[in-house]
């Protein structure tokens, strides 16, 4: 069974004085072992934040697609490996927003496949896209061609609706479900039936229940609620629960 999975994306949070919530965090993922817990922290953190040794993983937040180069500004995926992220999230939105097209998504994957980085790859439609029912058309597509290179490597996808991000609304799981359903049936389709799939968009403990109703999801990608231990603690303890009953 794919064992859940609870991610923290500090987005562009956080300096050395917040190292100590990392280590409240990791101690707190010992009241939920079942799971599976990260935080992807901004990239000058992943060194201090690894060196604590948590008992979670650090991941990056985002990767260039080239292994080096006259890219002022990039940080490649070798670079956050070697500095102890272990994942990497690539495609998310607000990257997309930023200028990331599908090539360059797909290159991102592949190439922080090649450096050893368990890849997050971010789908989601917006809200115009969902007004026009075209939701899961439009994050099966992202995810295929995301996927485009065929990198083997470790992989989890996360529809990130792009109109739930830091907005408070939360889709209901009647919403989600027809689209999770065709995530799910894209990756068996490219042989990769086990991928864990995370919801991301707004999720706070009270609204875990109701998503983990949908049984193609295996976890969260938790942005806002992550900055805080406490808040992110409750959302991992809220998944260990729906797991329990499911
Ligand atoms: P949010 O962010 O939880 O603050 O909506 C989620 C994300 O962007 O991954």
């Amino acid at each position: 069974m794919t064992r859940p999975l609870v991610v923290g994306n500090w987005k562009m949070h956080g300096d050395g004085s917040w190292l100590p919530r990392l280590s409240a965090i990791a101690d707190m993922a010992a009241a939920t072992p079942s799971l599976d817990i990260a935080i992807c922290v901004p990239a000058p953190l992943i060194h201090r934040a690894a060196a604590l040794r948590p008992a979670i993983a650090i991941g990056g937040q985002d990767c260039h697609a080239a292994p080096q180069g006259a890219f002022t500004g990039g940080v490649s995926a070798a670079m956050l490996y070697e500095a102890g992220a272990r994942l990497a999230i690539v495609g998310h939105s607000e990257r997309r927003q930023a200028g990331d097209d599908d090539m360059a998504i797909a290159a991102k994957v592949a190439a922080a496949h090649a450096a050893g980085l368990r890849v997050i790859l971010c789908v989601g439609e917006d809200a115009a896209q969902r007004e026009a029912g075209t939701a899961t058309q439009v994050a099966c597509g992202q995810l295929e061609r995301g996927l485009a290179m065929r990198s083997a490597g470790e992989l989890v996808v996360a529809y990130e609706p792009v109109w739930a991000i830091g907005s408070g609304q939360i889709p209901s799981a009647e919403d989600v479900a027809p689209v999770t359903a065709g995530l799910r049936a894209t990756l068996a389709g490219l042989g990769r039936p086990d991928v864990p799939l995370l919801y991301g968009g707004s999720v706070t403990a009270g609204s875990v229940a109701a998503l983990m109703t949908d049984d193609a999801l295996n976890g969260f990608l938790v942005g806002q609620s992550s900055l805080d231990p406490d808040s992110f603690a409750n959302i991992a303890v809220a998944v260990q629960q729906a797991c329990s009953i499911r």
